[in-house]
């Protein structure tokens, strides 16, 4: 749409521009240059308001008109069947589409990761970054798994035919807990200079599972581990709750109830309120005003002594959970097979 008034078009082609870039398209109403020229309206002398006001108004419309587009647009897109095989023998044009990698864009679980390291970042946490391939030593046994203890088959890992110098097959890591002996181990200096262990430990993890909307044989956790003098629960749960709020940008209630994991103790099974419908009930929460997000606890004494620290000068705290999970809560993503699926129908929705 041309505007006759040089303020206002100028105005427009700024609002549209950031437009394109919003994440949340109904903040474009709420924009400082829109604000502006409603502004200046109010001081100009009323022989001008008329015409100056008409095009402001015009102007707004506009710009509802775009986020209402957008709106509808998402709303009428037809649901992707991730189950779906791809047929190699349909022709080219019918084929999913793929792009060159310099068109592509950074994936949606990737691109927040980024934030959530950043909040933990400002929170003192540095980052390791967990490997794909482990020991058992790492998966179990330096977590406090007692040889062949029950336990151990809650994980249902993959494993190579090779073995280690143990004669132990290699795992593909069930969880990124499996990285705690080895932060422990590297960050314990910073003990004896008074400083904490504050690590985030974000990794690709695998388990043999039947899949379904919520179970990937693939995913992502963040694992977190915190030692100092005196760290007790409290400390862990102020931590998860900031970190969470950061997150989600809102204010939420949080839970915890009683849990068995063998390297803490006590172990906790961490809940929040749903951050959708604020505790009412909705799909997303199963009507039940909360969701279980991850496992926490106080590092079990034989975890730390396993490291080389002395669990009577020091105490601490480790968590663990699933990114996608977090992320699906955020943008309300029904199925965590699009992750993996390659489909550009749903990645573009994040580009
Ligand atoms: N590794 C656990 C899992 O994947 C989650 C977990 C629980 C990690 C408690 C922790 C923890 O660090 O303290 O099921």
């Amino acid at each position: 749409m041309a505007y006759q008034n040089p303020r206002v078009t100028e105005a427009a082609e700024i609002l549209k521009k950031h437009f394109e870039r919003l994440e949340h398209k109904a903040d474009i109403l709420k924009a400082v240059e829109l604000k502006a020229l409603f502004d200046e309206l109010k001081t100009l002398p009323s022989e001008q308001r008329a015409a100056f006001g008409k095009e402001v108004n015009e102007l707004r419309s506009e710009l509802e008109q775009l986020v209402s587009n957008t709106q509808e647009q998402a709303e009428i897109l037809p649901p992707i069947d991730v189950t779906a095989p791809f047929d190699v023998n349909v022709p080219q044009d019918l084929r999913p589409t793929t792009l060159l990698a310099e068109v592509g864009s950074q994936h949606p679980l990737m691109a927040e990761l980024s934030r959530v390291l950043d909040i933990f970042y400002r929170m003192g946490f540095t980052a390791v970054e967990s490997r794909e391939l482990d020991d058992d030593y790492h998966m179990f046994s330096s977590l406090n798994f007692p040889q062949d203890h029950p336990a151990r088959d809650d994980y249902d890992t993959f494993m190579t035919t090779q073995t280690d110098a143990n004669n132990k097959q290699f795992i593909a890591p069930a969880h990124t807990s499996t990285m705690q002996n080895r932060v422990l181990k590297k960050y314990k200096d910073n003990l004896d200079k008074n400083t904490a262990i504050a690590v985030v430990i974000p990794g690709r993890v695998f388990r043999n599972e039947d899949l379904d909307a919520r179970h990937e044989h693939t995913f992502y956790q963040l694992e977190g581990v915190y030692v100092d003098k005196g760290i007790h629960a409290g400390h862990l749960i102020a931590t998860l709750k900031t970190f969470l709020q950061e997150f989600y940008g809102k204010d939420l209630e949080v839970k915890t109830q009683p849990f068995y994991f063998p390297f803490t103790e006590p172990s906790f099974e961490f809940a929040l309120s749903c951050p959708f419908c604020d505790k009412k009930g909705c799909a997303i929460c199963s009507y039940s005003g909360w969701v279980e997000l991850l496992g926490c606890g106080l590092i079990h004494p034989n975890v730390l002594r396993e490291a080389g620290i002395d669990p009577e000068a020091y105490t601490g705290f480790a968590w663990g959970g699933g990114i996608d999970r977090l992320v699906m809560m955020k943008y309300d993503i029904e199925d965590i097979r699009h992750f993996e699926s390659g489909r550009l129908d749903f990645l573009r929705q994040f580009s």
